[in-house]
């Protein structure tokens, strides 16, 4: 009988955390398999999440351009038209590139991927079984199994999914015809983001946010600006309201909010919910094999990232920590990098950036002022606007400013958040700033090309150090 194959690591799920440690074991020479239900590799990120939506934001953007911008430049375009479908095919092309190149490193790296559903993981002498859905491997034994099967959109109970009219950001993402009126439920990434798409498409876009302001633990500052903006573009933004009922009516879905005590009747043709994601941990038996789940259905692990089942590992959405497609690859290459015997930093989740690609975008990294207010900490604050820009101006853009939050006596940076053109793009010198310890003084006294829109972050240092 041939000698079963016992992987070194087995990797589920092959979203941006899977796929990242798989090759990363696999280069440093490690037998890999890994599974995922998708025929595509790159989870939600790749297939249905962030790519797809930047494609269809840059489109969008270039559709909006092109239409209301390109006559003020000098550029006379006649009948700018939408081609939906063309444009739909481009997002794919894109997704598709990134899919097929991910496979390729696979084949190149040896790494054995298999399209399937895992069912089951038992704890074996050489280490686990998983039990699959496909034929051709419906057991696959390991000596580590590293667990990175992501999250899924939460569902409200009265606005169930039903991917037509009622639709999840997956579902947002390919939608057939423009909406007349698109409603967000949840002013977080997702709804501004996807909202801010159709907008600029031609639906007449309202955002409802249970919270007194839209991306709630960003800075106050990015939020208002960012508030501001978007009421300029025309979407509605109603803050503390609640999603009281849906009527899903032949020709139209009828809302009830609540402000304030307030009932609102809103009608609408297409619901979008968008209101948080939840991690994928359920039917892989976890709780027979004893991983520890948490309360918030997150799996705890250790410094290495090991669950509470020894050589069981996990990543990514399904453990604690904001669900960002960044901080799942930074976890996968920390996690292989310690299981091989490297000695490499801890991931720095201090120092995890975000963005919100609305136009302008906004970014941030580090403390915001309502946690420095909260911790009692002395501080120090700068800003400077994107309207002096000269490069800002050449693009024929006003809005935005950058705030950097340091500390008062060492004016060391401890926070910095943008909001403008290609924030997502500036925010790697805050990250850097904040990852060697610079002062605001070493950022105001750094070269930053001119004309460059960085040049807003060296002049929001140098008001900090004016008078010091
Ligand atoms: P989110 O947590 O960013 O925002 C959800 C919003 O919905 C919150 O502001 C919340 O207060 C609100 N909300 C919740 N229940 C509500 C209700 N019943 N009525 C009205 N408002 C309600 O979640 P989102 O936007 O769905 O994104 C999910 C995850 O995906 C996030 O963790 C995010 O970090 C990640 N993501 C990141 C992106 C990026 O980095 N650019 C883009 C897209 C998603």
């Amino acid at each position: 009988m041939a000698q079963e194959v016992v992987f070194d690591l087995c990797v589920v799920g092959a979203g941006p955390g899977g796929y990242v440690a798989a090759l990363r074991a696999a280069e440093h020479g490690m037998t890999v398999a890994i599974i995922d239900a998708r025929q595509t590799p790159g989870g939600v990120c790749l297939n249905e999440g962030c790519i797809p939506s930047k494609a269809l934001l840059d489109s969008s953007e270039f559709y909006q351009l092109v239409r209301d911008k390109a006559a003020h430049h000098g550029v006379l375009v006649d009948g700018v038209g939408l081609d939906l479908k063309g444009m739909m095919t481009r997002k794919q092309d894109v997704v598709q590139r990134l899919t097929d190149g991910i496979s390729f490193l696979f084949k190149k790296q040896k790494v054995v991927s298999i399209t399937a559903t895992v069912t089951e993981i038992t704890k074996t002498e050489a280490g686990f079984d998983l039990l699959t859905t496909d034929p051709l491997y419906p057991k696959i034994a390991a000596t580590k199994v590293l667990l990175a099967t992501g999250s899924r959109p939460v569902e409200l109970p009265v606005a169930p999914f039903d991917g037509e009219r009622i639709v999840s950001s997956t579902q947002a993402l390919s939608l057939n015809q423009v909406p007349s009126h698109l409603v967000v439920i949840g002013g977080g990434y997702i709804g501004l983001e996807l909202g801010s798409v159709w907008k600029r498409l031609g639906s007449a876009v309202t955002v409802i946010e249970a919270l007194p302001r839209i991306i709630a633990n960003s800075d106050t500052s990015m939020s208002a600006t960012i508030q501001r903006s978007l009421k300029k573009q025309g979407m509605v933004i109603k803050t503390s309201t609640r999603l009281e009922s849906v009527d899903l009516q032949a020709d139209r879905i009828v809302l009830r909010t609540v402000f304030n005590d307030v009932c609102e009747e809103i009608q609408c043709d297409c619901l979008l919910v968008a209101v948080g994601r939840k991690p994928n941990t359920e039917g892989l038996g976890l709780s027979v094999l004893g991983v520890n789940v948490n309360a918030q259905g997150r799996i705890d692990v250790d410094n290495d990232f090991m669950t509470s089942v020894e050589g069981l590992y996990a990543i990514g959405d399904i453990v604690p920590g904001p669900m960002l497609a960044h901080k799942a690859s930074e976890e996968a290459l920390v996690c292989i990098e310690r299981m091989v015997g490297n000695a490499v930093l801890d991931v720095r989740y201090d120092l995890i950036p975000g963005v919100v690609y609305t136009w302008p975008e906004g970014a941030s990294v580090g403390l915001t002022e309502e946690q420095l207010k909260a911790s009692g900490r002395s501080y120090r604050k700068g800003s400077s606007s994107v309207i002096a820009n000269g490069r800002a101006k050449a693009m024929d853009e006003h809005e935005g400013q950058v705030v950097l939050l340091a500390d008062d006596a060492t004016g060391e940076l401890l926070g910095m958040h943008i909001v403008a053109p290609r924030a997502s793009e500036m925010i790697a010198e805050g990250v850097a700033a904040l990852r060697f310890k610079a002062t605001v003084h070493d950022i105001g006294f750094l070269f930053h090309a001119h004309p460059s829109l960085s040049e807003v972050i060296k002049e929001a240092a140098l008001t900090m150090i004016a008078d010091r």
